[in-house]
């Protein structure tokens, strides 16, 4: 597979990633076949596992995700060297809800938990999962940083941002990546910010900060309704593709650092899913997409 270099100072990862949510929430599937997900990801040569610790079903789940990619990883028994699990604190599930928790102590004794689930020494990838508004993020960004000193996490990154907290952290610490929503559902990482401020998206390229595109085919309800898109199922007909391939194609296009990193619980799913990285659109077809507006209805 093609692949595009994760962020500052760390290495080049496939294009396309593997995002293990919906292996580990509600609806998740048996540990087998959860398991057989990942090396279908892994086969197709996805070398971007993404993860958090609240990818599980409540609170006293945490930690299920990361287990299970651990478990995966340990019996794939093809090469792995080059593939970068990426996980994340900052969140907490109480009664199946999600909830930002920032303090330092909290995401200190995250950390630690999910190196004892993930079964390694150093986190390649430790990314806030969300910012707590009217919190600091700069506060934030240091507890990141003495991690980082500590020798527990690689590269940091950060998840659900906007442009001026992608700045206010990295006076703190250096930032791999961002992980924002991405999808023509959901374009607001593409759109420019108060007062002139560039894109989300826009900025990472400019920094060249990888920025991970979550949801990339729209999340697990609207991702149903691509085969119904007029607009969508004529460029996949064109191109002998599926739907969903045509819409990663597109996310993928949105940005020299933007990697998709769609979930899927079917080896079908994944395998396509990682097959797009391979179909090119024309500009004409992603002016097309970029042009219409798809409900969320
Ligand atoms: N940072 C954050 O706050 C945040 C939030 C949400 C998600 N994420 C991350 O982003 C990842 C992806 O987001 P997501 O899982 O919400 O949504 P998504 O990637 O848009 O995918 C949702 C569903 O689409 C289906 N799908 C994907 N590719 C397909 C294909 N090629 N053909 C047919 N079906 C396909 C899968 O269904 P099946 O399951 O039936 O195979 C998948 O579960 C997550 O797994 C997680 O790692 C991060």
């Amino acid at each position: 597979m093609i692949t595009r270099l994760l962020g500052p100072g760390a290495p080049a990862v496939s294009a396309i990633g593997f995002g293990g949510m919906p292996l580990s929430i509600a609806g998740r599937p048996p540990e087998d076949r959860a398991i057989r997900a990942v090396h279908a990801a892994l086969e197709a040569g996805m070398t971007l596992i993404d993860t958090a610790d609240v990818y599980c079903l409540d609170d006293n789940d945490i930690g299920h995700n990361e287990r299970l990619i651990a478990k995966a990883l340990k019996q794939w028994t093809g090469n792995k060297e080059g593939i970068v699990v990426a996980t994340k604190g900052g969140l907490t599930r109480p009664g199946g809800s999600w909830e930002r928790v920032n303090d330092p102590a909290h995401l200190r004794k995250a950390c630690d938990r999910s190196l004892k689930a993930l079964g390694v020494e150093r986190i390649d990838l430790y990314q806030l999962h969300a910012p707590l508004p009217g919190s600091s993020i700069a506060e934030t960004a240091e507890v990141l940083a003495e991690l980082k000193t500590a020798g527990k996490i690689r590269w940091v990154g950060l998840s659900n941002v906007s442009v001026s907290e992608i700045e206010q952290a990295r006076k703190v610490v250096d930032v791999a990546t961002v992980q924002n929503r991405l999808s023509p559902f959901f374009r607001e990482s593409l759109e420019p910010g108060f007062l002139r401020e560039p894109s989300v998206v826009e900025h990472c390229r400019t920094q060249g900060v990888g920025f991970l595109a979550y949801s990339p085919v729209g999340g697990g309800r609207l991702n149903l309704k691509l085969p119904g898109l007029p607009v969508i199922a004529t460029i996949a007909k064109r191109h002998n593709a599926t739907p969903h391939s045509v819409v990663l194609a597109w996310v993928l296009a949105q940005g020299p650092t933007v990697i998709p990193i769609p979930g899927g619980r079917t080896v079908e799913h994944v395998k396509d899913a990682a097959g797009a990285a391979d179909l090119d659109l024309t500009p004409a077809e992603l002016e097309e997409i970029a042009k219409t507006q798809f409900s969320r209805a």
